[in-house]
């Protein structure tokens, strides 16, 4: 049986450029038992809707036959021919255009973070459950095929035999000095900072390589938290979040804008084994090595090679999950995303972070 999504892609930027390409390689995927349609692009303008179509390559030929469209947001909320909406703008929109995509009787896959705060995705969380429809923040990490693998090697191989500690960093240096502080990546109004944007991963490695559980049936845990501001823009551009576990373990979760982390961002210390994570991007964990202390056995290696940026996995988990009426990911549920959101609240609040909408 082939199930076919009908998406909406709101706003006609970066992430959503790279989530569009996704859906349209597994289109043409003679495999493919999960066909994604893209029926309209809402966009702040016309013309920038229809270079979206146009740049990204969008065609009847690997659009299931369907020629998409492009709205401006209020007919596009309207437009009855749209399952799900992939709410791809900056965080500080996410609220009101989730809000408006669930009274519009739709589904919705929103980017990271799902909003600035948990309080803000709690409200969310309850709209959905009222209108009875899917709702998932799209943390894309966390289903990719690699991210199974490790979890099975820690989790129930016990592969790395006794894990004790964990070293995750996103970091990226994109000249902050260099860059105007009115966009995403400086603006406070925009929800700027290292946190929000990247160390949501950081965090988001603590969760599932050293808890096998999720949101409220996850191992209790404290953490600690140090934000540098910027004088300037006045949001955090260097952030360290420590997690403590209940039952010992500890992870230290960076991020920054300021200078390019390891090429390994994942390090993952076990009494028999270390776990290492790279490739060119730690949102997209394409690959893993796990080095023994035993130095006669051999390393398990895993490389993931194809033309996926690695959307697809979250979107196929997706189309599943809504096919069978869930309107909760069981991999990502509900209550994971506040915890996560909870621990970047916590850590905002110590150091002084607050953005003026929740003012
Ligand atoms: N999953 C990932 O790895 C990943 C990577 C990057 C970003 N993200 C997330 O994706 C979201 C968007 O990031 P992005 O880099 O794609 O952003 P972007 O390219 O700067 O903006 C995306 C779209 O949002 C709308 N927009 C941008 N600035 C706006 C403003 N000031 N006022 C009103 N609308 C505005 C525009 O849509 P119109 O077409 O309507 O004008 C724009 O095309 C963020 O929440 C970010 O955290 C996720």
């Amino acid at each position: 049986m082939t199930i076919t999504l009908n998406w909406g892609i709101l706003g006609a930027g970066n992430i959503s450029g790279q989530f569009v390409h996704d859906l349209l390689v597994n289109n043409v995927d003679p495999e493919g038992s999960i066909k994604h349609t893209i029926i309209s692009v809402g966009s702040s303008s016309a013309s920038k809707g229809e270079d979206f179509i146009k740049s990204n390559g969008i065609k009847t030929s690997n659009n299931n036959g369907v020629e998409a469209i492009t709205e401006e947001y209020d007919d596009f909320y309207k437009n009855g021919k749209i399952d799900i909406v992939y709410v791809g703008t900056p965080h500080t929109f996410h609220k009101e255009q989730v809000t408006q995509s669930l009274e519009n009787g739709k589904h919705v896959l929103v980017e990271k973070p799902i909003t600035l705060n948990a309080k803000d995705a709690r409200e969310l969380i309850e709209l959905a459950k009222s209108k009875n429809k899917f709702l998932m923040e799209g943390v894309w990490t966390r289903f990719f095929p690699s991210v199974k693998l490790i979890r099975e090697h820690i989790f129930e191989k016990k592969t790395l035999g006794e894990v004790y500690k964990l070293f995750a960093d996103f970091s990226m240096n994109f000249e902050v000095e260099k860059l105007p502080t009115s966009l995403r990546g400086r603006d406070i109004k925009l929800g700027a900072g290292a946190t929000l944007d990247i160390g949501i991963y950081s965090v988001t490695y603590g969760r599932i390589l050293l808890d096998d559980k999720l949101g409220e049936n996850s191992t209790p845990f404290d953490t600690k938290s140090f934000l540098s501001l910027d004088p300037t823009d006045k949001v955090d551009h260097d952030s360290t979040i420590l997690i403590k576990y209940e039952n010992g373990k500890q992870g230290i979760l960076t991020s920054s804008n300021h200078t390019n982390g390891p090429d390994s961002f994942v390090r993952l210390e076990g009494t028999e084994a270390v776990l290492e994570m790279w490739s060119d991007n730690p949102a997209r964990p394409k690959n893993f090595k796990i080095t023994f202390t035993d130095k006669s056995k051999s390393p398990i290696v895993f490389e993931e090679k194809n033309d996926y940026n690695g959307f697809i996995y979250e979107a196929n988990s997706i189309a599943k999950e809504i096919n069978e009426g869930k309107i909760e990911s069981s991999v990502l549920p509900w209550s994971e995303t506040l915890l996560v959101m909870g621990i970047m609240d916590k850590a905002r609040l110590e150091n002084g972070l607050i953005y003026p909408q929740e003012k």
